[in-house]
């Protein structure tokens, strides 16, 4: 039985013409189980078809590289390039469908916060050659945890690298509608290659793909136009952070004028949903006020997604530290969405910790959840 005061949370949306029953989403989180060949086996099918079985309305797959060589910087992660990766995503969307969930897969380049140890004969590719701040850690690689391992300097890409990894990220969102998928999402937050160019910091580029906002923000438009054109029906989200994992403090938009700029580009290029990665739902987006989530809803003009810290009173940064979350009221996900500043809130820590995560929050019984601790992820 659904909790009464958690009805927006559990009111169907339909977001371009897909169809979900609720507002929850299971946050992307890699898990760096797919081994040297980066496809998917039935363990990590069965993780997500229990999730789906545990009542979430959307599941948005760990980041899914394009190709073996630059853009794949850690070991074990999944990767949507070849026929064998293909089929193995084809068996997660198949029984993810059985058991009644929805699906949309993470796109993903590591950009110059991948290690060249990790990828098959390539290089860390940025849009200009600064070495990312912060050591590089992988969780599928315990050599690199155990030493401390600096970033490598990435190489600038040319004009005819960006045309390339356009044209792989449309490839793999090609692959992906073919194996099943409900939706695509690229992954332009955190410190990862599309969000290097968003961010004029690591963006020092003098052609058309630097500069300014808007020409910070073509590298992204460029990528959109490429996959939209390949998924016709299917709808396109783009994940965006200010943060990067290797630095918690960096502002990507200087206020809202440069935020709105980028946001109107990437919704005429095709964006049909903004995720926001934030280490709380409510955290203010420029100094005070409005969250980000909030800020990409009303300036974008587009559907959006809430996420950090849902049901957890810690950030994932606490998490790794070793400190367990106390349990939050779920009802400050009920109240994002009725105040207008999300449509649907993304559920990380808690969503491994408890697949059936929807269930029991709808049943009112936030107060059993399990809290997440980070041994949890030495399984799936
Ligand atoms: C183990 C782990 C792996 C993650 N991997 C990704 C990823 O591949 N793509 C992404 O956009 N975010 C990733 N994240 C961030 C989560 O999607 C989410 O934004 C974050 O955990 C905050 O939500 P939470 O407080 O509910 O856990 C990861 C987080 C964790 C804990």
């Amino acid at each position: 039985m659904k909790d009464g005061s958690l009805n927006r949370l559990f009111s169907p949306i339909s977001i371009a013409g897909l169809e979900l029953p609720n507002r929850v989403v299971m946050a992307p989180m890699t898990r760096s189980f797919c081994g040297d060949s980066g496809v998917p086996t039935q363990a990590v099918a069965d993780y997500y078809a229990a999730r789906a079985a545990g009542g979430c309305g959307l599941i948005i797959t760990e980041g899914t590289v394009i190709n073996m060589t630059d853009a794949r910087g850690y070991s074990g992660i999944p990767a949507i390039c070849t026929d064998a990766q293909q089929a193995g995503w084809q068996r997660v969307t198949d029984a993810v469908h059985r058991a009644g969930g929805k699906i949309a897969i993470q796109l993903w380049h590591t950009g110059r916060l991948g290690h060249s140890r990790a990828m098959q004969g390539g290089r860390p590719l940025a849009p200009s050659a600064i070495t990312a701040e912060g050591l590089f850690r992988d969780f599928g690689d315990g050599e690199t945890l155990a030493h401390e391992i600096p970033y490598e300097q990435p190489q600038a890409m040319s004009a005819e690298q960006i045309a390339r990894t356009c044209g792989e990220f449309a490839a793999a969102a090609k692959r992906a509608k073919t194996a099943g998928f409900d939706a695509v999402e690229l992954h332009g937050a955190n410190g990862y290659l599309i969000h290097t160019f968003l961010n004029a910091e690591s963006n020092q580029r003098s052609d058309e793909f630097g500069g300014d906002m808007a020409g910070r923000s073509e590298f992204a438009v460029r990528v959109i136009r490429a996959v939209k054109a390949q998924i016709d029906e299917l709808p396109l989200s783009i994940r965006l952070s200010q943060h990067a994992v290797n630095n918690y403090e960096w502002s990507t938009w200087a206020d809202q004028n440069e935020l709105q700029t980028c946001l109107e580009l990437l919704k005429a290029a095709g964006a049909d949903l903004l995720h926001s990665s934030g280490y709380r739902l409510n955290a203010p987006a420029f100094g005070d006020g409005e969250s980000l989530v909030a800020a990409l809803k009303r300036l974008g003009g587009l559907p959006a997604i809430g996420s950090g810290g849902i049901t957890y009173s810690n950030s994932t940064a606490e998490s790794f530290a070793g400190e367990l979350p106390e349990l939050t009221d779920p009802v400050e996900s009920e109240q994002a969405i009725e105040r207008g500043a999300c449509d649907l809130v993304a559920v990380g820590r808690a969503m491994i910790a408890n697949p059936d995560w929807a269930t029991r929050v709808g049943a009112g019984q936030w107060r059993q959840l399990l809290p997440f601790s980070p041994a949890m992820l030495g399984s799936l």
